[in-house]
């Protein structure tokens, strides 16, 4: 199925024509862009990627809470050490990710 792209939002609308007007912004058919088959691959090749760091952080979230709570229940200061390095490994790993995806906006990868 082709990939349509609104010149004024930069919406990507996938069909077999564009909308007669973008669901997002509103704009006119005219104003969407057929995406060439280089451009569509970069789009798809991109929310796969996008989608794995939206995955990874959510798992992260997951871990950050499982870590929080291991500090509260203090069993030992063996058991303290791995939950705060825990913790801190999801903390910097959650700041890369949002960085890097911050990073695909700007270039135009998020599409
Ligand atoms: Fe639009």
């Amino acid at each position: 199925m082709p990939l349509w792209k609104c010149q004024v939002c930069g919406l990507v609308y996938e069909g077999p024509e564009p909308p007669d007007k973008c669901p997002k912004c509103g704009a006119p058919r005219d104003k969407f862009n057929q995406l060439t088959q280089q451009e569509e691959e970069l789009v798809k090749r991109s929310r796969y990627t996008n989608y794995l760091h939206m995955k990874a952080y959510t798992l992260l979230k997951e871990l950050l809470g499982v870590a929080e709570e291991g500090i509260k229940d203090n069993l030992d200061p063996g058991c303290l050490k791995i939950f705060s390095e825990e913790r801190e490994f999801a903390l910097v790993t959650m700041q890369k990710i949002m960085a890097e995806l911050e990073t695909h906006m700007k270039k135009g990868k998020w599409n």
